[in-house]
């Protein structure tokens, strides 16, 4: 399992505090920036780890910005995404689940660092069920394809 991850200027000092607990949780990851005093536009971002995981090198994504709400409209504009921004674990543990989400996106003006690290724990660890949920997955890509 390798996440990538990667935020706009609001998200470095959540961003670092999330690179400590994968490390301490021994989870792998690309961490695409940007760093502290260094500014993005979050569109940007969200395009560079997404394509992480569409090429297939990054399992997982997680996407960092103020409200993690710009974030993951310009995730889910990329075909094969499916972000969802969650600030609750039920959340973040049925979008991966039911709806097989690939992407992460979190608020770093909306939650602290503890929820943060608790939200992507879930996340990651949470296998997507399938059966009933691949034909509602289906329909969401058929939506995609027009
Ligand atoms: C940047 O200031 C802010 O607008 C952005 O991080 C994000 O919250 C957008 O959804």
């Amino acid at each position: 399992m390798k996440l990538a991850i990667g935020c706009d200027h609001a998200g470095p000092e959540l961003k670092a505090e999330v690179l400590e607990y994968l490390k301490e949780k021994g989870i792998e990851y690309a961490d695409l920036g940007v760093g502290e005093g260094e500014k993005c536009d979050y569109p940007d971002k969200a395009q560079e780890v997404c394509a992480k995981v569409i090429s297939g090198e990054c399992d997982l994504a997680v996407l960092i910005c103020g409200t993690g709400i710009g974030m993951s409209m310009a995730a889910n504009k990329i075909k094969g995404i499916r972000a969802a921004c969650c600030s609750d674990y039920f959340s973040a543990k049925f979008t991966r689940a039911h709806n097989d989400a690939n992407v992460l996106c979190i608020g770093a003006r909306v939650v602290g660092a503890g929820l943060a690290c608790e939200l992507i724990d879930v996340f990651v660890n949470t296998p997507f069920e399938g059966g009933r949920h691949q034909r509602r997955i289906d329909k969401i890509t058929a939506l995609e394809n027009g």
